[in-house]
């Protein structure tokens, strides 16, 4: 990442501040976030740019010039927010089977590859597994493709009984396995969780540092609740510390990893334009990282994606989160990776209706060998954890890009 800490933008950031559009603040960012520092990535330094037009002559026309070609190679980010918010418009009443599936693509994946195929056969809806959109590096037995899976599936009920149609969610373990539900003819009963899937984000800013009250916790653990998954809630520091350092220790090895670090970089999507157009991908300004043109990107994220930068970021966050929740099934199967996407789902979306943030740190789960660690350290020796995600009270960032849900409907 080209952020060389949460509370400063660094090189990449000062080249930013050069070039943004007139724009004082990014619609998204709200007044929390300057506090946190990530609003000011936005911010436009009027007097720089001033002093850079009186002073360069032809230099600064010709200077311009550049600046604009980079910018609109760049596109804008009125754009993406004008194409973000169409993946995020409010369900219909009486939804059309895309509009269904529209929100079931607003759950979270691994690296926004969101990795499902969609087959609609009358009522019957099936979430197949889209095998093109895999990450072999970081997740090479397919756990968090099936997690995935399970959170779009969750979605996907919550928004059917919303609009009347409720039916139970069936795993079909033939080829690969996959989800389906059949919709039902129920009373439309709208929900939290309903309400709360469009807004519902992977906030990776830093938080207030502040305790979740004794009543959210209980609404949150009783909306995650499963059955076939256990969810642990660590708020006590020395524990949350102890995480932190497994977080720590699992982020040096995969940045260690050049492997890791190009399948990461290959779904980094640096500009607007880059994200508006795969629609998929972590875009920059939803990790809180400045926005650059897509060919420069690479070099910037080369240069200041450094291990000893992001175990900084990785260590405040959590310091600044009021707990951690760690999920994990009674089975290592891709059944049971479903269910525990489906559980993490719930408790995203009870956080979120609630005004909590959440985000996913799973670096010990996906280095292998410090899972046994994290198996101990929640109580539960024999089991693999599956899940782990920081919560608490904190700003918003951008949301993140969704593919038209054509392109993922299987014929
Ligand atoms: C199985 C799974 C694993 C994930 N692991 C991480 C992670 O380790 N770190 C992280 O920052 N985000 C992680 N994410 C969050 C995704 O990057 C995020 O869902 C995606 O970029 C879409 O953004 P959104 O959640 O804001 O819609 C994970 C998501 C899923 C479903």
């Amino acid at each position: 990442m080209v952020q060389r800490g949460a509370n400063s933008i660094g090189l990449s950031g000062y080249f930013l501040n050069l070039l943004a559009p007139r724009r004082p603040r990014y619609g998204w960012v709200d007044k929390r976030a300057d506090a946190h520092g990530v609003g000011k990535l936005w911010r436009f330094n009027m007097t720089r740019r001033r002093n850079i037009m009186l002073g360069g002559g032809a230099l600064a026309v010709a200077g311009m010039g550049i600046g604009y070609a980079v910018l609109r190679d760049m596109g804008s980010l009125d754009d993406y927010e004008a194409a973000v918010a169409t993946t995020r418009a409010t369900l219909r009443q009486v939804p059309e089977i895309g509009d269904l599936l529209r929100y079931a693509s607003l759950a979270p994946s691994g690296h926004n590859t969101q990795p499902w195929k969609f087959q609609a056969d009358g009522r019957r809806i099936v979430i197949l597994p889209d095998f093109a959109q895999r990450t072999p590096i970081v997740d090479p037995d397919d756990h968090h493709l099936y997690v995935s899976l399970g959170c779009a599936a969750e979605n996907l009920a919550l928004s059917c009984a919303a609009r009347g149609g409720a039916g139970e969610l069936r795993f079909d373990p033939s080829d690969g396995g996959s989800v389906a539900i059949e919709m039902g003819n129920s009373a439309p009963g709208t929900s939290p969780l309903f309400e709360a899937i469009p807004r519902r984000q992977s906030s990776r800013g830093q938080y207030d540092g502040k305790p979740v009250s004794n009543a959210d916790m209980q609404a949150l653990t009783l909306a995650a609740s499963v059955p076939g998954v256990d969810l642990i809630l660590i708020s006590d520091r020395p524990q949350i510390d102890r995480l932190r350092d497994l977080v720590i220790t699992g982020n040096s090895a995969q940045m260690a990893d050049k492997a890791f670090v190009r399948e990461l970089r290959s779904w980094i999507r640096f500009s607007p334009r880059e994200a508006i157009t795969t629609g998929d991908g972590l875009f920059s300004a939803t990790t809180g990282n400045p926005i650059l043109p897509a060919w420069l990107g690479p070099f910037f994220f080369d240069m200041a994606f450094k291990a000893d930068a992001e175990n900084e970021k990785y260590a405040r966050q959590i310091n600044s989160s009021a707990g951690i929740a760690v999920f994990t099934a009674e089975k290592e199967d891709h059944e049971h990776w479903v269910l525990a996407g489906r559980a993490a789902q719930r408790f995203a979306l009870q956080a979120t209706a609630l005004g909590l943030k959440c985000a996913f740190i799973n670096q010990p789960v996906e280095v292998a060998h410090l899972r046994p660690d994290l198996a101990k350290l929640i109580g539960l020796p024999s089991r693999r954890p599956d899940l782990v995600m920081r919560y608490g009270h904190g700003p918003s960032l951008p949301y993140s890009a969704r593919r038209p849900v054509d392109v993922t409907m299987k014929l």
